[in-house]
């Protein structure tokens, strides 16, 4: 049968596709920067594309007719999910269609930590065999090493041992041997012991992180990421867990992971081969794809992971580019939802050591969240959402150029002051931008504790349109799209929802320990989103509890320096090991007072108000106090 060409525009790819094929897998195949949130189930709306002729593709789908508005279908914009070219097209994608260029975090915090890495070397030089002493070569170089340094129980790894003999011979009997843990990996010709490098990665569902460390210091030499290739076969984690082709979204994140790698040692001159060890850590979806264990039931109540110790896999068998014979140690999971990036904020905050109680919190589509101190860890999963993502939320986005990341709305004006990300015309707004927007939004009362916008306001910036309520945030004559850019009713509801998910898990953990807000000594605010998030706006509308700001300390990308510790300290990935089983998992739809939780943390920032008395005050002060107390279940 014969091929169908699609153009794509800006870039001008042009990509051959069957008849049949949707355009997103046609995009997905190009490599073409296209948003696809819902993983082409035709759910999120993000895969808008213009299409040229109309001619040239399949009639508008049902789905397409509830996602669009009248205007876009006058305009040719489509569903790329939705869309099957019968012959030859242009296909334009606009700029709110792409996931462009975003921010990614790879700076975390610093932990002290005493160098011990697990891949050491030696320098040897060993008897040549004669005819009174004709050992093996394995042998040689076991009972050389073991009588030089005083190794016991060394082990020989099978890849070196093919081709021992030849090296050895070739090297003149003078090496280095390359040993991690007990097993000698590999020799090298003359003196490297000098050289001993790392490679430490955070498999995000968003992004990749890795950081090359010269294990003889445990500084980080250099430090990449990339957003997460598989991003283009589903959004969340649980589009990929029920993507048909796992192979593939192995594939593409190992291909990930060394593409970062390739950047990092073209530009230190570090070889390849001098990489002896990998550590890696994620959340349990992204291990499990990452070492190409089935993830489906990870999706299914009651959720158990496959399984949860440390694993150890030879690089060669991901075919990622280090030493063939160096293991890439994937850390632990906690559960199905708590995963190796959570045993990396708990070791990198060191939560496990605290007298005091304290909060490791990671905010993204699965929220986790570990409380304690150093006689007992508990850990939830909060079903958040991918709302602060953007997804579901009409002019939301991810934080790339030109997403809105900072709103003040002035309470007398009701106008909106905003900062984009490049300082590039406003496009869509962004998870801390639509955290601010709720905040402002409350204290402009333009939406109440309850989150309705206020209808009887009577302003040209809060408008009705196709029965919807919405707050004007940037009008068309300023906005990058030419169009107005709003924040519906239905848009505030799903930022309450995700806050709720979170505000509930912090309240069951407060009823386990039983705890009040100041009990809280310090709360580590991990990842990404954490680090842009205005922390007095997350603290007013709910998602973090009203503990003094002081004590809210965000620390990066926490995961990735627990990975990195684990790379430069064999005990800290003993920890890692032994936290995964002691921090215990709390399975929040259990607790017989989650609904109830749940449905008073709709409001913002809680039902019981007296909780949050500093925001009580503050809308008492504007006068945006309600008179009638929320209802309360
Ligand atoms: S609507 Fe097409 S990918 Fe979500």
């Amino acid at each position: 049968m014969a091929k169908i060409i699609v153009a794509f525009q800006p870039e001008g790819k042009r990509v051959q596709l069957e008849p049949g094929t949707t355009l997103l897998s046609a995009a997905i195949k190009g490599g073409v920067d296209l948003t696809s949130i819902c993983s082409g189930q035709a759910t999120c709306g993000k895969c808008r594309i213009i299409v040229e002729d109309p001619t040239a593709v399949n009639e508008i789908t049902e789905e397409e007719v509830q996602r669009l508005s009248q205007a876009e279908i006058e305009k040719g914009v489509r569903l790329a999910c939705c869309t099957k070219p019968n012959s030859d097209l242009t296909v334009k994608i606009p700029e709110t269609s792409r996931t462009g260029k975003q921010q990614l975090q790879v700076e975390g915090i610093e932990t002290p930590i005493q160098l011990e890495p697990n891949v050491k070397k030696y320098y040897l030089e060993i008897e040549i065999p004669t005819l009174e002493d004709a050992k093996s070569d394995v042998d040689r170089l076991v009972e050389s090493l073991q009588n030089a340094q005083g190794l016991p129980d060394l082990q020989v790894n099978f890849n070196l041992i093919k081709e021992l003999a030849k090296k050895l011979r070739d090297y003149d009997w003078k090496f280095t041997a390359v040993v991690w843990k007990n097993q000698i990996i590999d020799i090298e010709p003359a003196d490297t012991t000098s050289r001993i490098f790392g490679y430490a990665v955070d498999i995000g569902t968003t992004k990749l992180a890795g950081y090359l460390i010269d294990l003889t210091t445990g500084i980080v030499v250099s430090a990449g990421s990339l957003m997460n290739p598989q991003i283009p076969y589903g959004e969340d984690v649980i589009a990929r867990l029920n993507h048909p082709d796992q192979n593939k979204l192995q594939e593409v994140v190992c291909e990930g992971i060394d593409k970062i790698l390739e950047e990092l040692v073209e530009k230190t001159g570090v070889k390849r081969e001098e990489i002896y060890e990998m550590t890696v850590v994620g959340n349990t979806v992204m291990h499990h794809i990452f070492l190409g264990i089935y993830p489906l039931y990870l999706g299914r109540s009651p959720y158990p992971p496959v399984v949860r110790n440390t694993i150890v896999i030879p690089a060669r068998d991901l075919k990622i580019t280090i030493n063939p014979n160096g293991p890439i140690v994937v850390l632990p999971t906690i559960a199905g939802f708590v995963g190796a990036d959570t045993v990396g904020v708990v070791l990198a905050t060191e939560v496990y050591k605290k007298d005091e109680m304290c909060v490791a919190l990671d905010i993204g589509t699965n929220t986790e969240i570990v409380l304690g101190n150093k006689e007992k860890l508990l850990a939830v999963s909060c079903a958040s959402g991918p709302a602060f993502e953007g997804a579901h939320i009409q002019f939301g986005m991810r934080a790339a150029s030109g997403a809105i990341e900072k709103v003040e709305i002035d309470p007398e004006t009701l106008e909106a002051k905003y900062t984009t990300i490049d300082n590039e015309p406003p496009i869509g707004m962004c998870g801390s931008g639509m955290i601010d927007l709720v905040a402002e939004m409350l204290k402009a009362g333009i939406i109440d504790v309850g989150g309705i916008i206020n209808q009887n306001l009577v302003h040209p910036r809060v408008r009705e349109k196709d029965g919807l309520f919405e707050y004007v945030v940037v009008p068309a004559s300023e906005s990058g799209t030419q169009e107005d850019i709003t924040f519906t009713q239905r848009d505030v509801s799903q930022i309450v929802l995700a806050k709720a998910a979170i505000h509930s898990g912090f309240k069951l953990l407060f009823k386990r320990f039983n705890l009040k807000n100041e009990d809280i000594q310090t709360l580590y605010v991990a990842g990404a989103f954490g680090s842009h998030i205005n922390k007095e706006s997350a603290r007013m509308i709910g998602i973090f509890p009203e503990i003094d700001l002081n004590k809210i300390i965000v620390v990066g990308n926490a995961a990735g320096t627990g990975a990195r510790m684990c790379l430069v300290s064999e005990k800290a990935e003993i920890l890692a090991e032994q936290l995964s089983k002691t921090v215990q998992y709390l399975e929040l739809g259990i607790d017989p007072d989650f609904q109830k939780v749940f449905l008073n943390s709709n409001i913002i920032p809680y039902a019981d108000l007296d909780e949050f008395p500093e925001m009580s005050q503050k809308l008492k002060e504007l006068g945006k106090y309600p008179e009638n107390p929320p209802p309360k279940f």
